[in-house]
C-alpha cells in the first residue's frame, strides 16, 4: 500500500503505540492524533470539577463543553497546556473510566474526525481502526507481552521521577487490558484487515522498519 491517508495504530496499554505514531508522523509527514490524550483530558477535567466519573450524563456535559486542541505533541484544554499533567498513571485510570461511556466516546470520535479532515493522519488508540476510522487504508495492531509492556511503563515512570514498583505497574497494565477489552461499547480488539506487530524484544527501529515496508513497499 502506497501513501495511505489514514494510518491507525491500536493495541493494549504500553505497547509503544504513541512512540511509534510520533515517529511515523516525523518520518513520513503525518499529523499525529493521540486519541488517549483526549480521554485523559476529559478524565482530568471531570475530576477537577469534582464530578462522579461514573455519571455518564455529567461527564458528557463536560466533554461537550471542553475545547480540546492537539498542537504537535502538546495537548491544550481551554487554552491551557495539560500535556504533562494528563500523562500520569492517574491520568490513565481517569481516561479508562470516562472511556466506558458510549456517548462520551461519540463526542471524542467527532473531535478526532474533525481534526483529521483534509490531512494525512496517524492515530493511536484502542478503537482507531474499528470504530473511529474503519475506512483507514493501513491498520496496525501493536502488541507486546504484559511483562514487557509493564517493564517499559515502569522505566518511563521512574525516569519521570514517580515512585512505583514493577509489580504495581504490571498489575495496572493487566487491569487496564481487562477493562479496555471488556467494555461494552467499542472495546479493544484487532481491527479487521489489521497487520499485527508484536514488539516484544524488538527495538523501535525494528518495528519502524516493518511499518516502513507497509507504507512504502
Ligand atoms: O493510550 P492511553 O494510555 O493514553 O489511553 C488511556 C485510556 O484511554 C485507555 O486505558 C483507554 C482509553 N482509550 C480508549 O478507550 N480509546 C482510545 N481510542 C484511546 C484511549
Amino acid at each position: 500500500m502506497i501513501n495511505p491517508r489514514i494510518i491507525t495504530i491500536d493495541g493494549p496499554a504500553g505497547a509503544g503505540k504513541s512512540t511509534l505514531a510520533k515517529e511515523i508522523s516525523k518520518r513520513f509527514g503525518y499529523t499525529h492524533l493521540d486519541s488517549g490524550a483526549i480521554y485523559r483530558a476529559i478524565g482530568f477535567a471531570s475530576k477537577e470539577m469534582g464530578i462522579d466519573l461514573n455519571n455518564e450524563i455529567e461527564v458528557l456535559e463536560i466533554a461537550k463543553k471542553l475545547k480540546i486542541e492537539l498542537k504537535g505533541s502538546r495537548v491544550f484544554v481551554n487554552g491551557k497546556d495539560v500535556t504533562e499533567e494528563i500523562r500520569t498513571p492517574e491520568g490513565g485510570v481517569l481516561a479508562s473510566q470516562v472511556a466506558q461511556h458510549r456517548e462520551v466516546r461519540e463526542v471524542v470520535v467527532k473531535i478526532l474526525r474533525n481534526l483529521a479532515q483534509g490531512k494525512k493522519v496517524v492515530i493511536d488508540g484502542r478503537d482507531a481502526g474499528t470504530y473511529i476510522f474503519p475506512e483507514a487504508q493501513l491498520k496496525i495492531y501493536l502488541t507486546a507481552s504484559p511483562e514487557e509492556r509493564a517493564k517499559r511503563r515502569y522505566r518511563e515512570l521512574v525516569e519521570k521521577g514517580f515512585k512505583v514498583s514493577y509489580e504495581q505497574v504490571l498489575k495496572e497494565v493487566v487491569e487496564r487490558d481487562k477493562k479496555d477489552k471488556s467494555r461494552k461499547f467499542a472495546p479493544l480488539t484487532v481491527p479487521k484487515g489489521a497487520v499485527i506487530i508484536d514488539s516484544t524484544g524488538k527495538s523501535l527501529e525494528q518495528v519502524l522498519n516493518e511499518v516502513k515496508k507497509l507504507i512504502d513497499p
